[in-house]
C-alpha cells in the first residue's frame, strides 16, 4: 500500500494541496490564493480557470517538496468551499462566466420571489435550508435567465454544474475527455437547495420550480467511496493513476477532521467565514432558531450522518478587508498585535454585515457597520472590535444550537486559520463561558477529507483508527470577568438589529 494520502482543499481565497501520513501528520503542503473578483456592489466571484490552474500547480509544488511520485499515493480526497456555483461547457471544459461565489447577494430578487409563494422557509422540509443567495439553486438560476445562450446549452445537455469539487474532480479525472467523472458528494449537495435531505437525490419539484434541468446535475456520491469517483489521468498534475474517493464540503470535512463521529459532538472552523456543525447522527433535525440542517458525511454504503450548522459568513475575511482595502495592517497576523494595543473595544461595534446577515438570522438586506464611533478610537480598537465581531457570531449560533438540539454545550473544538490568533481564542472562551480546545492539527479541513479518501481504500480500516489521531495543543479557559458575556453581548445584539433596516 502507497505511504501517502493527498487532500486537494480548494477554499474561498486559496487552493491548497496537503499530504499526509497515516499518523495525521503533514508531511508537505502548498497553498496559492486567487484572485477575489468583485464587480459590483454584493457581487463576488471567481475564475475557474484559474482556480483549476492555482490546483495543479499546488501539486506540482506540494508533491515535489515530499518528493512523491503518484505510485506513493494511496489515494486522494477533495474538500471545497460549498455552494460556489460554476457552469461550464462539457465539450470543451471552458466556463460560461465566473463562478458565483458563495458570498455573493445577487440572487436576492429571485430568493424573495420564490419566498412569496410559500415564505422563505418554503423548501425547509425537504432541504434543510432557508431560500437565501447562500445558496447554489438560485445562483444557477441567475445563470441560465443572464447569460447569453445557457438556457439553450442546457437544454441540448451540453452545459454541466458543479460546486468546486466537482469541477476539481472532473478536471482531474480528464475533462473535457469521455471518463472525466461528473460526480459530487452529499454533503455538497445537501448546499444546493436541489437535494433531498431524505432521498439524497435531486429533487423534481424543486428543479421545475428553479427551472433547472436535471441533465445538468452530477451524480450524488458518498464522501468516501471504495467504488471511486474516477483515477487521476497520467497526462494530468500527479503524473499517474490515483483513486479520486474521497469529497466533502469544506466545513463537513473539517467536522471528520476533528473526529466528531459522536451524536453531540462540535467543532467551529475559522476560516473565510466561520461555520458551527452538531452532529445530530442519523436523525434529521429541523431548526425553530435560524440554523441549518445538512448532512454530515457519508461513509460508503452506510446510512448518511446530519448536522445542525451555524453558518457565519464573514470572519476572517473581515480581517482580509483590513488589510487590503483598508490598509491597517500589512499582514492577516498583524491584527492580534493590533488589538492587543488596546484593553478593550473602546464601546465600538463592528457588525460585517457584507453579504447580508446568515445564521441564526438570513438577512440578505442587512448590511455592515461600524457603531459607537468616538473621537477616542484607534486602530487598535477597530482590530480588536473585529476579533470580537468573530466571537461574537460564534455566540449567537452556540445559542441557537443549544436551543435546537437541548445540548448544552461543554467545550468547543476550534479549527482553521484564525485558531493562530491567540487573543481570538481568549476572547472566544470570555464570550461563550466554556473553554475552546484547539487540536495539534488545526488543518482539520484538509485532513477531513484525506480520511474519506483513505477510508475508501482501507488506508485507515476504520473511525477508531482516525480518533487515535486526534490530540489536543492548546486549550483557552474563559475567564471569571463576565463583562464580555454579558453587557458587551447585549450591545453586539443591539448593534446587529441596527443592519437590517439600512436599505428600507
Ligand atoms: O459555505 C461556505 C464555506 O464552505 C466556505 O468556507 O473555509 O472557504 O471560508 P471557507
Amino acid at each position: 500500500m502507497a505511504k501517502y494520502v493527498v487532500a486537494l482543499d480548494q477554499g474561498t481565497t486559496s487552493t491548497r494541496c496537503m499530504i499526509f501520513n497515516r499518523g495525521g501528520e503533514t508531511v508537505a503542503n502548498h497553498q496559492l490564493e486567487h484572485e477575489q473578483i468583485c464587480p459590483r456592489a454584493g457581487w463576488v466571484e471567481h475564475d475557474a480557470m484559474e482556480v483549476w490552474k492555482r490546483t495543479k500547480d499546488v501539486i506540482h509544488a506540494a508533491t515535489e517538496k515530499a518528493g512523491l511520485i503518484a505510485r506513493d499515493i494511496a489515494a486522494i480526497g477533495i474538500t471545497n468551499q460549498r455552494e460556489t456555483t460554476v457552469v461550464w461547457d462539457k465539450k470543451t471544459g471552458q466556463p460560461y462566466c465566473n463562478a458565483i461565489v458563495w458570498q455573493d447577494t445577487r440572487t436576492d430578487k429571485i430568493c424573495n420571489q420564490l419566498s412569496e409563494n410559500g415564505g422563505q422557509d418554503r423548501f425547509r422540509p425537504k432541504t434543510g435550508l432557508p431560500l437565501a443567495t447562500y445558496f447554489s439553486g438560485p445562483k444557477i438560476k441567475w445563470m441560465l435567465d443572464n447569460v447569453p445562450g445557457l438556457r439553450e446549452a442546457a437544454e441540448r445537455g451540453d452545459a454541466l454544474f458543479g460546486n468546486m469539487d466537482t469541477w476539481v474532480i472532473w478536471k482531474l479525472t480528464g475533462g473535457p475527455g469521455p471518463e472525466a467523472a461528473h460526480v459530487t458528494d452529499v454533503t455538497n449537495a445537501s448546499r444546493t437547495l436541489l437535494m433531498n435531505l431524505e432521498t439524497l437525490d435531486w429533487d423534481d419539484e424543486i428543479l421545475a420550480e428553479l427551472g433547472i434541468p436535471r441533465s445538468m446535475l452530477p451524480q450524488i456520491r458518498p464522501s468516501s467511496d471504495p467504488e471511486f469517483y474516477g483515477l487521476t489521468r497520467s497526462g494530468g498534475p500527479f503524473g499517474g493513476e490515483i483513486p479520486v474517493c474521497g469529497d466533502l464540503g469544506d466545513q463537513q470535512a473539517a467536522t471528520v477532521g476533528q473526529t466528531c463521529f459522536e451524536v453531540g459532538e462540535a467543532k467551529n472552523t475559522y476560516g473565510t467565514g466561520c461555520f458551527l456543525l452538531l452532529n445530530t447522527g442519523n436523525e434529521i433535525v429541523h431548526s425553530k432558531h435560524g440554523l441549518v440542517t445538512t448532512v454530515c458525511y457519508q461513509l460508503g454504503k452506510e446510512k448518511p450522518v446530519y448536522a445542525l450548522e451555524g453558518s457565519i459568513a464573514i470572519a476572517g475575511a473581515l480581517v482580509q478587508w483590513l488589510r487590503d482595502r483598508m490598509r491597517l495592517i500589512n499582514t492577516s497576523a498583524d491584527v492580534e498585535n493590533l488589538a492587543k494595543m488596546v484593553e478593550d473595544n473602546g464601546g465600538i461595534y463592528f457588525v460585517p454585515a457584507f453579504s447580508g446577515l446568515f445564521a441564526p438570522y438570513w438577512r440578505s438586506e442587512a448590511r455592515g457597520l461600524i457603531i459607537g464611533m468616538t473621537r477616542f478610537i484607534t486602530r487598535g480598537h477597530i482590530a480588536r472590535a473585529t476579533l470580537e465581531s468573530t466571537a461574537f457570531q460564534t455566540r449567537e449560533v452556540v445559542d441557537a444550537m443549544q436551543a435546537d438540539s437541548g445540548v448544552t454545550l461543554s467545550t468547543l473544538k476550534v479549527d482553521g486559520g484564525m485558531t493562530a490568533n491567540e487573543l481570538l481564542m481568549q476572547i472566544q472562551a470570555d464570550i461563550l463561558g466554556v473553554p475552546v480546545i484547539r487540536p495539534k492539527v488545526s488543518e482539520s479541513t484538509a485532513l477531513g477529507a484525506a480520511y474519506a479518501a483513505g477510508l475508501a481504500v482501507g488506508y485507515w480500516k476504520n473511525i477508531d483508527d482516525l480518533k487515535k489521531n486526534w490530540a489536543v495543543d492548546k486549550t483557552w479557559q474563559p475567564s471569571e470577568d463576565d463583562t464580555l458575556r454579558t453587557k458587551n453581548y447585549h450591545m453586539w445584539k443591539k448593534a446587529v438589529s441596527r443592519t437590517f433596516d439600512w436599505l428600507e
